[in-house]
């Protein structure tokens, strides 16, 4: 791995990336995403990520959350459909075929209850199409380790350090966490998205790519559940995991300097990344 070729995501390569929208496109053109995400307690978790995908482009966004937040859902985002669970407070049943959603992005505070690794698992199983796992979906596979062979190939995992350390172990430094993150992404042929000051995208090539944007400001919770939201927005609208994965943490990290500059990096919260995440895009 001491050849491994490193790269720095900046403006120059997200802009090869973006495609623009067509004038003539209609919504059918960009994807249905599906957001699996929220328990008692947690419907923040969903909202946040709903509304950033909701304002990362693509055509339809859903919702799957416990039926108790279901009003609030509506009420908090009334642009996405909502599929309430058979359950009140937490994500128990798959309703529905997975099949007609173009991504799905599965995690921000679903909690790690029974039924909801049953729930996952029945997932990983039915869900042909690659799924963006983020929180408490990593949790769950970090203590269920069979469950990373069910991984379809070009999915993203978005472990923040300590989800890192939970699903592959403890390293003495973060260079060795860089190479286990890459040799990872290699061995289950997924990317993982290694968040932090200077997030990693480690690819399943064996390439790893540093992001630049982002500041301390960020360093709150929720902002992770916003990038969950843009990379199944992105997904949804094709693009590859690689190029998702790539603008998708270049846009967060972006969208979060606007709201600093906007707010400060004391006072800023979640809510005003999401509320930049269209000058991000501009
Ligand atoms: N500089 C740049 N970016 C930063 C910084 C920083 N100093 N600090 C945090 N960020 C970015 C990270 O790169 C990442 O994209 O903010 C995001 C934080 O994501 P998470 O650590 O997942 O935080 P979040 O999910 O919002 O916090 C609550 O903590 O234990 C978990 O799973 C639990 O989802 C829950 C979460
Ligand atoms: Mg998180």
């Amino acid at each position: 791995l001491v050849s491994t070729p490193f790269h720095i995501i900046n403006q120059a390569l997200v802009q090869r990336i973006y495609r623009p929208r067509a004038a003539f496109a209609h919504k059918g053109n960009f994807g249905h995403a599906l957001i699996i995400a929220g328990s008692y307690g947690k419907t923040g978790a969903a909202l946040l990520s709903t509304r950033s995908c909701l304002r990362s482009g693509a055509g339809l966004v859903s919702v799957h959350v416990p039926e108790k937040s279901v009003a609030i859902m509506q009420t908090g985002a009334p642009e996405a459909m909502v599929l309430p669970d058979a359950d009140a407070t937490t994500i128990t049943r798959m309703d529905y075929e997975p099949d007609p959603f173009s991504a799905i992005g599965v995690g921000p505070g679903i909690g790690t209850g029974i039924k909801t690794r049953f729930f996952l698992r029945e997932l990983l199983e039915r869900e042909t199409s690659s799924l963006v796992l983020d929180a408490d979906a990593l949790n769950i596979i970090a203590e269920n380790p069979e469950l990373l062979n069910l991984l379809r190939p070009g999915s993203i995992l978005t472990p923040h350090p300590k989800e890192f350390t939970r699903l592959f172990g403890t390293q003495e430094d973060d260079f060795k966490k860089v190479e286990v993150a890459i040799s990872k992404a290699m061995e289950f042929n997924v990317v993982i998205v290694l968040k932090g000051h200077r997030t990693l995208v480690a690819l399943p090539d064996g390439t790893g790519f540093f992001n630049i944007s982002g500041n301390a400001g960020m360093a709150k919770g929720g902002s992770g559940d916003v990038l969950t939201g843009m990379l199944t927005s992105l997904m949804a609208q094709g693009y590859s995991s690689k190029e998702a994965a790539i603008m998708g943490v270049f846009l967060h990290g972006l969208a979060g300097d606007f709201a600093a500059t906007a707010r400060g990096m004391d006072a800023m919260i979640a809510t005003d990344i999401i509320e930049h995440i269209g000058k991000a895009f501009e």
